[in-house]
């Protein structure tokens, strides 16, 4: 997400127990390896994160038989896709190409002159998390790919200037999810079109609510009075992929598409959607999104949807059980007795990480057999204790302090309002949960927290162990590791990596990386070898810029967790992000998105100069983008 709304990720003024200062020696002890890192590395094999500086840790880390076989890249500031020798690249499913609905597939224009009927038909824009799904092992499957939000000076052929509601409907259309049938030709991939599989999903498309916010006063509108289907979903950020073969796609920053009402409540100014939003600017033609006429439309959004994207007919649900949040992403697991356990970070300032333990265990017969399964279960929250300690905390009403006299009649109260219950329990304030996967043979899950300017600011939460830096511009990845199974309620923590430049002159943004430098890591993906994949999100307008003049462009950085080197393998072109990230089950493809090459500081194209940043990927008007990586000699990607 762009600098202009990160700006804005922070809303939690909540005064919980989570804050827990230290002094500065304490917290010098942490950056140099002292007594916090040896009661942390209770679990950690190797010296990764141990609080050695950067030049030590290089020294003496890596494994002889290290997961990583390639050269690590140098940053760039080129415009465009850089890999190590030995890979090659191919980009599909740039924003605007056709789906592949079946006898609707109009062509992308490259004045952005397609109407919204045709969009609603095409990829939308600034693709995010994504998900393959086999149809036929490593060669042919469907790939399912969030569109996070728009840049509506790029999107239409005159920018935002002739602003109505046929741009609105456009910029809608450019939301959602696209699903798409993929096949493995002469060593290229190739999109099918048609195909019976390809689905657009937009802000605009009926989906089911379950749960305990299904039917709840707070989600009833005039044009639901029931509560029970919603038009559309929106931000769809990071994504996750469930063992019974559906797709979970996570709706993010939903505040910055209403106008707020004139007098925003409490519960409203908790979830950001007081003045200064209506960023979109979609309530000018959309009723819907001005909060002085609907107020409870915001409630419908800030869930995870599932979607059967091998049933194109079937309704995109909305699971309301896993809570309401920014939600960055969802990621699945498995208990030993077999039930589903979802993990997800809320990206915005001081905010939480969630899991939810299903109650039930996960049946056979995929989809279909599943289908109530994540409508029953226990949500929590975490708490980072500064012992390396950690604890699950449950958001169940009726359990103090989640009761009626706090404000929570009901689990739907808990569900809709999980903020409002995660301050009241004392949830730890992070600094802007990403991404988080998990490695389930150690029973480990990695966060990446992407980065928090406001910590220790006056007035702002000041640092606490999990998050030891104050304005905490660089980012750090965290680690757990649950105790005996995925559902319990107890872990342990530790930093995996503090992200930065080691040639800082402020010690507090060295880090303590082994190998590559970057900032702000935001996607992460588990490969099927076991590396650990790090993408980055710095914000355009910072790209190249202070703190991070020596990093370059956004970047994808690959780990062998058990030594925590770290070594740079792609960087992006101008004003991108590196965003999703999914490997076939061979390991041998690798698919990335590029998210907003090209992107200026208040998310917003000049529409006379399109180009101006970046041309990136077919030269004129930059487009988000898949890009399909395989090594030329067709071998183990990253090996
Ligand atoms: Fe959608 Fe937090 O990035
Ligand atoms: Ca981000
Ligand atoms: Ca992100």
């Amino acid at each position: 997400m762009s600098k202009k709304f990160s700006l804005m990720e922070d809303s939690n003024a909540s005064t919980n127990k989570s804050i827990h200062a230290l002094s500065d020696p304490q917290r010098r002890r942490i950056l140099l390896g002292g007594l916090g890192f040896a009661i942390s590395s209770l679990f950690r094999p190797l010296t990764a994160a141990s609080g050695l500086t950067a030049l030590q840790a290089c020294a003496n880390a890596t494994p002889a038989n290290s997961l990583l076989g390639f050269s690590a890249i140098p940053p760039s500031t080129a415009d465009t896709i850089t890999l190590p020798p030995g890979y090659r690249y191919d980009v599909i499913a740039a924003w605007g190409e056709p789906v592949g609905m079946i006898e609707k597939m109009p062509a992308f224009a490259n004045d952005a002159s397609n109407s919204a009927d045709e969009q609603a038909l095409q990829f939308g824009m600034h693709h995010d998390g994504m998900q393959y799904f086999p149809i036929d092992g490593s060669r042919h499957g469907l790939l399912v790919i969030n569109h996070e939000y728009t840049d509506d000076g790029l999107l239409h052929a005159t920018g935002m200037k002739n602003w109505n509601d046929e741009t609105v409907k456009k910029s809608q259309a450019a939301h959602g999810v696209s699903v798409v049938e993929i096949i493995l030709k002469n060593d290229r991939w190739e999109i099918v079109r048609p195909s019976p599989y390809a689905r657009r999903i937009t802000a605009n498309t009926p989906m089911r609510l379950a749960g305990p916010a299904a039917g709840h006063t707070l989600m009833k509108t005039a044009a639901d009075p029931a509560a029970m289907t919603v038009m559309g979903t929106l931000n769809n950020c990071g994504s996750g992929m469930t063992p019974w073969g559906t797709y979970l796609t996570c709706e993010e920053n939903f505040m910055y598409y209403f106008k707020p009402a004139d007098n925003e409540n409490f519960d409203q100014k908790r979830w950001r959607l007081a003045k200064g939003n209506g960023f979109f600017r979609w309530h000018e033609f959309d009723d819907r999104f001005d909060m002085n006429k609907h107020p409870n439309e915001p409630n419908r959004f800030g869930w995870i949807v599932e979607v059967d994207p091998f049933d194109p007919d079937s309704m995109p649900v909305k699971r309301t059980a896993m809570g309401r949040a920014t939600h960055e992403a969802a990621t699945v697991t498995v208990t030993k007795d077999g039930r589903a356990v979802v993990y997800s970070g809320e990206d915005a300032r001081f905010e939480y990480i969630y899991k939810f333990v299903s109650r039930d265990k996960i049946a056979a017969g995929g989809a279909k057999a599943n289908a109530t399964l994540l409508d029953h279960g226990t949500l929590y929250v975490a708490k980072f204790n500064d012992d390396n300690s950690g604890e699950w905390m449950p958001l169940v009403h009726g359990k103090f302090p989640l009761t009626a006299e706090n404000g929570f009649a009901d689990q739907g109260d808990v569900v809709i309002k999980s903020r409002q219950a995660s301050d009241l329990l004392g949830a730890t304030k992070m600094d802007r949960p990403e991404w988080i996967v998990i490695d389930a043979q150690r029973r480990e899950v990695f966060c990446a927290l992407t980065n928090n300017s406001d910590r220790g600011k006056v007035g702002k939460p000041s640092v606490d162990k999990a998050n030891p830096r104050a304005k905490n511009t660089m980012g750090h990845i965290i680690r757990w590791q649950e105790t005996n199974d995925f559902d319990g309620t107890t872990f342990r923590w530790e930093h995996f990596v503090l992200a930065g430049d080691p040639a800082h002159n402020d010690k507090d943004k060295q880090g303590d990386i082994n190998g590559s430098l970057f900032a702000c890591p935001d996607g992460l993906w588990l490969d099927q070898r076991g590396v650990l994949w790090i993408q980055t999100d710095i914000a355009s307008s910072s790209i190249g810029e202070g703190d991070f003049k020596n990093i370059g462009n956004n970047s994808m950085l690959a780990t062998d967790p058990r030594s925590g080197e770290i070594r740079r393998f792609l960087t992006g072109p101008r004003g991108a992000e590196i965003t999703g990230a999914i490997t076939t089950p061979d390991n041998r493809t690798l698919f990335v998105n590029i998210q907003h090459p090209g992107e200026i500081e208040n998310s917003r194209n000049d529409p006379q100069q399109p180009d101006k940043i970046s041309s990136w990927p077919f030269g004129g008007r930059p487009r988000s983008a898949t890009v399909v990586i395989r090594k030329t000699d067709g071998g183990l990607i990253g090996a």
